[in-house]
């Protein structure tokens, strides 16, 4: 599968990437960073650090992306990612990016008509500016799957919306109503994906490598923030179940909805409203990851981020930072 990798890393965006570079299946032709947990400076700087980590001999582009939603101000989740987005593990290395997002996404898009899908992991803001910058080049996209809404409240921002369409609502109904096919792994799924402390434990005992030391860091910054919510040492792999079900429909029982986004109101904005009336044109018909093969999606996380090829060997990356 070739796809454009939209990301506002993010502690779970990181182990996506992870999974995606690692994924046989994935052909990743750019990566492209929106601000959404952190600021955009941070999740285009933590983008590349996790590239860097991932020692891949060909690296894909990444191209730094929109700094603001298309009409809110910012919300960042530094409370839940750590000031600097990454568990403090950001290494602070010197990089250079890339811009132009959106500019990367509708290009891609033009020179490869219904080749590419474009894996939306944080708010919709780049991929809303490029199908209202050129509609017939957005069109051109294979299809959109989408880390994103909750169907059924609770959220987790707020008691009614999830974080990726709370934090851009007006790009997320924007994106929503756009012609291109369309998946949403939305949190109703995504927090069934649980990682537990002691999984974690078991997989990485008695190792010491790069790899290890890099997802302990950054799954133990994620379960003391929810230990702290939740009341236990777990996690949920939001991004990376969606990059698994982007990468292969089959682990997923797919369901289509019509729903609208609420683009309104301190606790509803990004909120997602089913109209379960009948003979109603309103909203977009969009289609939903209801279920997934939990167990298989675990295997695979294991071998594609915990215990990649080479993982135990030498030294993938330099000394972590503390
Ligand atoms: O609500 C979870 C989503 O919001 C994930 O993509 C997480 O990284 C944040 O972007
Ligand atoms: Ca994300």
């Amino acid at each position: 599968m070739r796809l454009i990798i939209d990301t506002d890393p993010g502690i779970d965006d990181a182990l996506a990437l992870l999974y995606a570079v690692a994924s046989p299946e994935a052909r990743i032709e750019a990566i492209t960073t929106v601000a959404g947990n952190v600021d955009i400076v941070k999740t285009t700087r933590n983008a590349h650090h996790i590239l860097r980590h991932a020692a891949l001999p060909h690296p894909p582009p990444i191209f730094q992306g929109c700094a603001t939603p298309l009409h809110r101000q910012p919300v960042y989740a530094e409370h839940v990612h750590g000031e600097d987005g990454l568990a403090g593990q950001y290494d602070g290395l010197p990089y250079t990016t890339e811009h132009g997002a959106v500019e990367a996404i509708l290009r891609i898009a033009r020179q490869n008509p219904g080749e590419i899908s474009l894996l939306a992991l944080g708010p919709l803001t780049n991929v809303a500016a490029a199908l209202q910058a050129d509609p017939s080049g957005f069109a051109n996209l294979k299809q959109v799957v989408i880390m994103g809404g909750a169907i059924e409240p609770p959220g987790n921002i707020t008691p009614l919306a999830e974080f990726n369409f709370h934090a851009d609502p007006h790009a997320a109904r924007q994106v929503l109503r756009s012609p291109v096919p369309l998946t949403l792994v939305p949190l109703d799924l995504t927090r069934k994906a649980v990682l537990h402390k002691e999984t974690l434990r078991a997989w990485t005992a008695d190792r010491t490598d790069s790899r290890a030391r890099f997802v302990t860091a950054l799954c133990h910054r994620y379960f003391h923030f929810y230990s702290a919510m939740h009341g236990g040492e777990f996690c949920f792999l939001h991004d990376p179940l969606a990059t698994a079900i982007a990468l292969d429909p089959a682990l997923a029982r797919i369901e289509t909805l019509r729903v609208e986004i609420e683009t309104e109101g301190e606790m509803a904005a990004g909120m997602v409203v089913r109209d379960l009336r009948p003979h109603r044109e309103t909203g977009c018909i969009v289609n939903v990851a209801s279920d997934c093969s939990m167990e298989e999606f675990f295997h695979r996380f294991e071998e594609r981020v915990v215990r990649p090829r080479g993982a135990d060997s030498a030294e993938s990356y330099p000394a972590m930072t503390q």
